[in-house]
């Protein structure tokens, strides 16, 4: 069970005097319960390849298929668009997120409401009679990803989910991806690398509406050139690791997170000494 994306080109006004390529032959797969993160500087084609994935746009060439269906049945992907508090609508917040789940005709909308506050951290008997208007950005942004997470949908397209957070939001965000990951396909695009490196099953990095990497994030951090390439700073952490090797300090790899970078650390110093 999978999302494919297959040789996906895409250009916006196709076929007028200013037609815009914007994907070339981009492979992709997400697979239920694996989080996949895509990197790439910006205007490389990330928002589209999510809109194509969700359906919202036909593909010039190449097809998204969705567990071997070749259209895309309701309710089967959900997409976070980026800063989706500003189309939060409703007058509480409770009815802004039933509205998804409920046009899908799920028979336990206040359940999958409730549940789905919880998960992105926001206590649903606390938050649900507020106005959306009412809230903090942090606050707003986690009721938009609420919305979606409500409806249940097998895969989940996630456009910018932390940014413009405080450490704070960007927490709460990041736990209710990872509570949603392990029975949901996602595709999640970031500038925040260094946030989903540590956790993702894989990372793909588009470059002008290339694939330029997809792998694991180990073997993309072991290769500043291809950051570079894709037009990315290397994540501090990482950028870290790469110094102190040049520096002599033997680190046969390099970490991704805190508590690894100062082991490994620790231990190429010990060893060089
Ligand atoms: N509706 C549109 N019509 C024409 N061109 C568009 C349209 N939307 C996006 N583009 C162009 O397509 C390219 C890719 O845009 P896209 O939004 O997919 O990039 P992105 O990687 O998501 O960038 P960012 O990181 O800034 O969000 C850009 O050059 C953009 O100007
Ligand atoms: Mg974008």
């Amino acid at each position: 069970m999978a999302l494919i994306a297959r040789s996906l080109s895409f250009a916006y006004d196709e076929g007028t005097s200013v037609a815009t390529p914007v994907l070339a032959a981009v492979n992709l797969t997400v697979e239920r319960g694996e989080t996949v993160v895509c990197v790439g500087a910006t205007g490389s084609g990330k928002s589209t390849l999510l809109r194509l994935c969700a359906g919202l746009l036909e593909p010039t060439a190449g097809e998204v298929a969705v567990d071997d269906a070749p259209a895309l049945a309701r309710g089967t992907v959900g997409i976070v668009f980026q800063n989706p508090e500003s189309q939060l609508f409703a007058e509480t917040v409770a009815a802004d997120v039933a509205f998804g789940p409920r046009n899908l005709g799920i028979p336990d909308v206040e359940v999958a409401v409730a549940d789905a506050l919880n998960a992105v951290g926001l206590d649903a008997a606390a938050f649900s009679d507020r106005s959306p208007f009412t809230l903090s950005g942090g606050e707003a942004r986690r009721v938009a990803i609420a919305g979606v997470l409500a409806m249940r949908t097998p895969y989940l397209l996630l456009d910018e989910p932390t940014a413009g957070l405080d450490s704070h939001g960007r927490r709460a965000v990041l736990e209710a991806i990872r509570r949603t990951s392990a029975h949901t396909g996602i595709l999640v695009v970031t500038h925040d690398a260094e946030e989903f490196l540590p956790w993702v099953d894989r990372v793909i990095a588009l470059h002008e509406g290339r694939v330029l990497f997809e792998g694991a994030p180990a073997a993309l951090a072991e290769e500043p050139a291809l950051w570079a390439g894709a037009g990315l700073a290397l994540p501090q952490l990482v950028l870290a690791q790469h110094l102190a090797r040049q520096r002599g300090v033997h680190m046969p790899t390099i970490a991704l997170d805190v508590e690894g970078a100062a082991r490994a650390l620790a231990a190429g110093k010990a060893e060089g000494q």
